[in-house]
């Protein structure tokens, strides 16, 4: 069997870890495609060595661009790839443009797609990564679902027939990262200046298109993170630095400390050593429930509400809202005593993936 996949931003790579492992494990072809939209090396490069992903086959250096521009500059640079590797599966993750874009190519070619982190929704149909996962998990022919919430929504939307349960495969990568971090095979990681790895600290991060494009917005939650009553290491996404300066908005004052973002291992030994974790992005939201770290994130509503069992974590999408005592509280509350269980697998999650993307051939 040959398995194409197309990645091209950061949370696709450490996806891709386990995924590319399982499928050369079990003797498949894998044809790795990586679109370039996450082209800094802080997003793209470290991701491949640190999480040892062989180098992509295919580089299309589409690079930034409005939605539009920089979906439909994937789909043109991918249809004379696809045309002449003629995978079995076309595999896409998650919900970026790079994801909407490698379905649309390969579904008009006629090559079979599977989307991996099916049947994921926010149901705000605002946010650019709503359309992406709509439309993909409906173009799609085999649906790989992350956990049974995703399974019911596709269900819900007429698309059981082409769904499967596969468990979620960042947790296979989160998992493995942990043990490699607590058994001390990973340098510590690069914080903020300022931020002593040994005194308690937050660990945040920012880069949502609705809380970055907005400058109101944005400048209300510098505000909330520079006030806080402990020391905030902030991991800042180029989106979210190329933002302030365009709004002229200070992030690195109070509170916070302003770092690069963190290569895999770094960022999951950062969680480890903070108390809590302040976010917008999915996957942060669920590295910190696997982590066992207390999380509030910054928006109204989760693709991911097995998170909020327990209050592991809590949504909080106006911080100026809740008043400066109960937002303090809330961000600095302790780990909860509630059991988590495992709702997004067992950390086999890969493997599985591999064996229905053969069995549905
Ligand atoms: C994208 C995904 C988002 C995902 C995130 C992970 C879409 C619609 N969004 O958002 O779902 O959570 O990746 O990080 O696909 N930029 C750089 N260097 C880079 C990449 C981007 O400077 O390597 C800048 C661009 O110039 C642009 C901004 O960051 O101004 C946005 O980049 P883009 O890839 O469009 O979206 P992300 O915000 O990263």
């Amino acid at each position: 069997m040959k398995v194409l996949s197309v990645v091209g931003a950061r949370p696709q790579f450490v996806k891709l870890a386990p995924v590319s492992a399982a499928l050369t494990r079990a003797g498949h072809r894998h044809v790795i495609v990586h679109t370039g939209q996450h082209y800094d090396a802080d997003l793209s490069d470290v991701f491949f060595t640190g999480l040892g992903i062989p180098a992509p086959d295919v580089h299309l250096g589409v690079g930034s661009g409005t939605h539009g521009v920089q979906t439909g500059n994937v789909l043109a640079a991918l249809d004379p790839v696809l045309a002449a590797e003629r995978p079995d599966w076309v595999l896409v993750y998650g919900d970026t443009n790079s994801t909407v874009a490698g379905a649309l190519s390969a579904v008009k070619q006629h090559l079979r797609v599977a989307h991996l982190e099916a049947g994921l929704r926010s149901f705000n149909r605002r946010m650019p990564e709503e359309h992406n996962r709509v439309l993909t998990d409906h173009a799609a022919d085999l649906l790989l679902a992350p956990t049974e919430e995703a399974m019911r929504h596709l269900a819900a939307e007429g698309l059981a027939a082409r769904s499967a349960l596969s468990g979620d495969v960042m947790v296979d990568a989160c998992l493995r990262m942990r043990d490699g971090v607590l058994a001390g095979t990973h340098p510590a990681p690069q914080l903020p200046d300022g931020i002593s790895p040994v005194e308690p600290h937050l660990l945040a991060t920012l880069h949502r298109a609705e809380n970055t494009d907005d400058p109101a917005r944005l400048a209300a939650l510098a505000d909330a993170l520079a006030d806080l009553p402990l020391p905030v290491a902030l991991l800042a996404h180029p989106r979210l630095l190329a933002r302030a300066e365009e709004h002229g908005v200070k992030l690195a004052r109070g509170a916070v400390h302003v770092g690069r973002p963190l290569p895999y291992a770094g960022l999951v030994a950062a969680v480890l050593g903070a108390c809590g974790v302040v976010t917008d992005s999915g996957g942060l939201q669920k590295e910190a429930f696997l982590l066992g770290r207390p999380c509030t994130t910054l928006r109204t509503e989760t693709e991911w509400p097995e998170t909020l069992a327990g209050e592991w974590n809590v949504l909080v999408p106006d911080p100026a809202g809740l008043g400066p005592s109960r937002w303090a509280d809330t961000v600095t509350r302790p780990v909860p005593a509630v059991d988590r269980g495992a709702p997004f697998g067992d950390g086999r999650a890969a493997q599985r993936v591999a064996e229905l993307l053969e069995q549905r051939l």
